[in-house]
């Protein structure tokens, strides 16, 4: 695992950029695994950037979303959070996007979606993580699930994600990319933000042990890992 420790979040924001930037050169055609939430934020808003000054050309790119929440509204699914944050800002075919439906059948989604990642190969996935060392919404438990599928959110997402809900509302079922679609993925980019996450990035940074009961750290067993977090963190 390579580990880039930043002074600040908006440093690792610019490097996590950088790196997606450098691989959509590399090939224009990329499949880009995409994460929601607060970490990629600052990603996010740099890749904005760099395609508004004429450095990044997103056209022939295409891209799959880790999870959505089932049976949301929609001003909560991820579907709209990728819009306003990423989507409506760039250059991407709006028919190259891959994001499970919010509002579709859970169990026609989920063969829709492990049609796609028979056919596709991830090429750049970017992460963030749980509290808990959820990567997409695999949650830590005696067992984890390989490819894409419906799961409950453990009592310690619900929590975590109450600060998006206003009203209380929080979705407590997901669609999610399973971890061996996540492994399958050619490189692997995680950003850890926040002081929740301290034990497991130092659990992720310390040891080499994989465990379900983290389920960050199988990313050991992948060869092309980097991981970007705050120095202060570790
Ligand atoms: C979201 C996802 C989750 C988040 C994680 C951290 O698509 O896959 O695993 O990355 O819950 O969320 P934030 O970044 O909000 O702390």
């Amino acid at each position: 695992m390579k580990v880039i420790l930043t002074k600040t979040y908006e440093e690792g924001a610019q490097k996590g950029a950088e790196i997606i930037l450098a691989a959509l050169k590399n090939k224009p055609d990329l499949l880009l695994g995409l994460a929601t939430g607060e970490t990629p934020l600052g990603i996010y808003k740099r890749l904005i950037e760099a395609y508004k000054a004429g450095e990044a050309d997103f056209s022939r790119a295409r891209t799959v979303n880790l999870d959505e929440y089932v049976g949301c509204r929609e001003e909560d699914s991820y579907r709209k959070f990728m819009f306003d944050n990423l989507f409506d800002h760039i250059n991407l075919a709006h028919d190259s996007i891959t994001i499970a439906g919010h509002k579709a059948d859970p169990g026609a989604e989920v063969s829709r979606l492990r049609g796609f990642f028979e056919r596709n190969t991830v090429d750049l996935q970017l992460l963030g993580i749980g509290p808990n060392g959820h990567i997409g919404f695999n949650e830590p438990g005696e067992a984890l699930e390989a490819l894409v599928h419906v799961t409950p959110l453990a009592e310690a997402t619900v929590q975590a994600n109450a600060r998006w809900f206003a009203d209380g509302a929080v979705p407590t079922q997901a669609i999610t990319m399973g971890m061996g679609d996540i492994l399958r993925a050619r490189s692997i980019l995680i950003m850890i933000k926040g002081e929740s996450k301290r034990g497991v990035l130092r659990e992720l940074l310390h040891k080499t042990t994989v465990t379900t009961q983290n389920p960050a750290t199988f990313l050991h067993l992948h060869p092309d890992v980097t991981l970007i977090a705050e120095e202060s963190l570790t």
